[in-house]
């Protein structure tokens, strides 16, 4: 697919007028790429390690799914589902854990899989959250991190891209439940 390639609006179930739709920032073939160059990573980081990918809900599943198929290494996955309060399109740092993981995290080498990073705020809580589990290690990978926004500086290990202002949809993204199915990060316009 080329940077160009703007979803042309044509009827698909699950997919959007071309109007909320704008400009692709992420192609298809740029994720695969960064997917596959951050699971290399992961596997020489984690060599000889058991990694429990912990993929936070709803935008990570995407993600998680291409990235785990690129770690050479037994790793174990879980999820959590969390919401922040606040409006829509920002993050009041406040988060209710609607769902938690299953497994015990005591002294597993954890690695928290987020779509993106705005505020930091939501992945702050996490961490702290995670730590006090007693887990062995608590790290970061996210595909996306939007540029000069963290309130809170956090230490991320494994980054995919750094992103502009702009709202973005696509490859698990969603705004208002819509769009997560496009296979590329594109602008939303509204
Ligand atoms: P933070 O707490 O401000 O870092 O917010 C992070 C969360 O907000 C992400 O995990 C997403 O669920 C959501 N989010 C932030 N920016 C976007 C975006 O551009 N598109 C879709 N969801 C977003
Ligand atoms: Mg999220």
């Amino acid at each position: 697919m080329s940077t160009d390639a703007r979803y042309d609006g044509t009827p698909m179930t699950g997919r959007a007028p071309a109007e909320s739709v704008g400009r692709i920032l992420v192609t298809e073939a740029q994720i695969n790429q960064r997917v596959r160059e951050l699971g290399a990573q992961i596997t020489a980081d984690y060599a000889g390690k058991k990694p429990l990918l912990v993929a936070v809900l709803r935008g990570a599943y995407m993600f998680l799914a291409d990235l785990s198929r690129e770690i050479d290494l037994p790793v174990e996955i879980d999820f959590m589902a969390v919401s922040s309060y606040g409006n829509q399109t920002a993050s009041s740092g406040v988060v209710r854990i609607l769902k938690d993981l299953d497994e015990d995290l005591e002294g597993r080498h954890v690695i928290v899989v987020e779509d993106i990073i705005d505020s930091g705020l939501t992945l702050s809580y996490l961490r702290r959250n995670l730590k006090n589990r007693a887990a062995a290690s608590v790290e970061v990978c996210a595909l996306l991190v939007r540029e000069g926004r963290q309130k809170v500086d956090e230490e991320l290990a494994y980054v995919g891209f750094e992103l502009p202002p702009d709202f973005v949809v696509g490859y698990g993204l969603d705004a208002s439940g819509q769009f997560r199915n496009l296979p590329y990060i594109a602008e939303y316009t509204q």
